[in-house]
């Protein structure tokens, strides 16, 4: 009944729902903040008729209010966007990385990057962290990929590498390939590659709402590239899954470009609860990676990952933790709202006596 690359398919494993209770839901990388109110404006007009129409199938208004909210020299035409940055990395997955040689990302990063490897039949290779959880840049430039791609910062380890490094690799890295950088959670506090774009021709960045801007419900995200590498993704786009963002989420997602500096305010907010968390867990003896994201990589030496996200989840409070070698002992918490972090802060504490 099942074709046989079907049995080969091994799905990314999202956030979990539970549905047994109310949970303080800390496990996905979500915003505890609403959207802008530019948001609700546009929602309480919408008129429910633009529905039998077909959306503009290429987001034009969309990607120019995103060009323009960049700045940096962006246009539109250096913007493609999609249904969440997950769909953007399909594509981009699709287009740029062949099978003739490895596609080289971090060993722990998003986990999705080795199941669209996988779907695509693209061999990869794992490159070991270093010592303090850092992307190893020289093993990743070893001259035999066939791509880069990694987060920064980094998931789920929250590491940031600054500009210069990223620099670093463009300039030794062939410029007939790709290096993607996954800027999911860039607004949490580091400094974009943007401006990069104009010197180097092979950069791609992948950027989302999910995260700054309170949209992990509708499903918007962008690439941002030299309009060469964007044309090549419209035509993977167009020619196995040409469902545009629908015609609602174009809409708030313009309005929202014209509202940045609410977003700016909660990002703030969220970086300085995320800030005032880490030196409560450092000052009680957890180690705690610095972060630059919306969430924090921690541990309590003695204390197992999954332990300690069993133990928090049965007081209401869902965070997440990773079966696998290297990171067992470490749980990833995102950061809510103070008083979220609060009321975690003394489960944690109750959990080491
Ligand atoms: C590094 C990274 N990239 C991309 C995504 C996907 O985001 P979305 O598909 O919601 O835009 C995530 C989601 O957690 C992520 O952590």
């Amino acid at each position: 009944m099942f074709a046989k690359r079907f049995s080969d398919l091994n799905p990314y494993i999202p956030g979990e729902q539970p549905k047994d209770r109310v949970y303080i839901k800390l496990n996905a990388n979500e915003n505890p903040y609403p959207p802008s109110p530019e948001v609700d404006k546009v929602l309480k007009e919408f008129n429910a008729d633009q529905f039998r129409l077909y959306p503009d199938p290429d987001s034009n208004e969309l990607r120019n209010a995103i060009a323009g909210m960049l700045g940096n020299g962006v246009t539109s035409e250096m913007v493609f966007a999609g249904n969440g940055s997950d769909e953007v990395l399909s594509f981009v997955f699709y287009t740029f990385f062949d099978d003739d040689a490895p596609l080289y990302f971090p060993e722990h990063t998003y986990s999705f990057y080795p199941v669209y490897s996988d779907y695509y039949g693209i061999p990869y290779k794992k490159i070991p962290l270093k010592k303090d959880f850092s992307i190893d840049i020289s093993a990743m430039l070893d001259g035999r990929s066939s791509g880069i791609i990694f987060a920064n910062p980094n998931a789920p380890t929250g590491i940031y590498m600054p500009l210069s490094d990223i620099r670093s690799i463009l300039d030794s890295y062939p410029a007939d390939r790709v290096v993607v950088v996954d800027e999911a959670y860039i607004d949490f506090g580091g400094e974009s590659a943007i401006p990069l774009l104009k010197e180097y021709k092979n950069l791609v960045i992948i950027r989302t709402f999910s995260k700054s801007f309170c949209f992990a419900g509708a499903r918007l995200g962008f690439m941002i590239a030299n309009p060469e590498l964007v044309d090549a993704v419209f035509t993977t786009k167009n020619s196995f899954n040409h469902f545009p963002v629908d015609a609602l989420t174009q809409k708030i997602g313009v309005a929202s470009c014209g509202d940045s500096k609410y977003y700016k305010e909660i990002c703030n907010k969220i970086s300085k609860t995320r800030d005032d968390f880490s030196s409560q867990l450092r000052d009680a003896g957890w180690e705690v990676l610095p972060s630059m994201a919306n969430f924090v990589f921690v541990r309590k030496e003695g204390l197992d990952g999954e332990k300690i996200y069993n133990a928090v989840k049965s007081r209401g409070i869902l965070i997440r933790y990773f079966n696998k070698p290297g990171i067992s002992d470490y749980v990833r918490i995102t950061i809510g709202k103070p008083e979220d972090m609060k009321t975690l802060f003394e489960i944690m504490q109750g959990i080491v006596s």
